[in-house]
């Protein structure tokens, strides 16, 4: 079974589709399948020239169907990229993934649209996208601690690297992608892989829980 991971929100422009292809491109340097799932309407995607998948979900059938493959194919990933302004889709999507995460950025608007969408979807996990080469300063640190107060456990603050050139990743071909889109994209893989396991955690302790409950 593929493990599904959605990234989703509300939010336009929270950098989900530039982490969506990062953890794509840094699952198979670390030799693991995946592939990449458009949703969007409005946008294009070309699978020509990737080291990994790109499959067309633009279409509420084609999706189902790429969703229903995915639990009979191999283990790998299936990275499933939102297009915010969706609240029913990011619902639906955050039943059916294993893990569903949120980007924010350091800013007083994304922090309240991913406090909203936390609470709509319980299982959710945060992570901080960094789109500025800031060193994460004082008042980003503090809308982030504040962020993690509210919804203890579930806010991965590890933020995703800047990448210099972002449009090599969307662009027409990625078949030889810089060292640094590289390093990039095995840092935010390992950063989803941290918060895979954080998730696994989080549903064995409910489940423990539960029982003795
Ligand atoms: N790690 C990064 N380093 C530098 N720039 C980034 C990074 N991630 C995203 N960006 C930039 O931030 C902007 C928004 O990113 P992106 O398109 O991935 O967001 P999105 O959430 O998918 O937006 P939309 O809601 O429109 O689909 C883009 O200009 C992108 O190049
Ligand atoms: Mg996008």
């Amino acid at each position: 079974m593929s493990n599904i991971v959605y990234v989703g929100g509300q939010k336009g422009g929270t950098t989900k589709t530039t982490t969506s292809h990062l953890i794509c491109l840094g699952a198979i340097l670390r030799k693991q399948p995946a592939a990449y799932v458009l949703t969007y309407p409005h946008r294009r995607i070309k699978a020509e020239g990737r080291p990994y998948g790109a499959l067309d979900g633009r279409d509420g059938n084609g999706l189902a169907q790429i969703i229903t493959a995915s639990h009979s194919m191999g283990n790998g990933w299936l990275i499933v990229d939102g297009g915010g302004n969706w609240p029913a889709f990011d619902q639906a999507m955050a039943e059916q993934a294993h893990l569903t995460i949120l980007p924010f950025r350091a800013s007083e608007e994304d922090l309240e649209a991913v406090a909203r969408d936390m609470e709509t979807m319980p299982h959710a996990l945060a992570a901080f996208g960094m789109v500025h080469e800031q060193a994460c300063p004082g008042a980003a640190q503090r809308l982030i601690d504040g962020l993690s107060k509210a919804f203890p456990g579930l806010v991965i603050d590890t933020p995703v690297w800047f990448v210099n050139s972002t449009a090599e990743l969307l662009g027409a071909s990625l078949e030889n992608p810089s060292t640094a889109v590289r390093n990039a994209a095995r840092h935010t893989f390992g950063i989803l892989t941290t918060a895979f396991e954080l998730r696994a955690e989080l549903a064995d302790e409910a489940t423990s829980a539960a029982h003795a409950g």
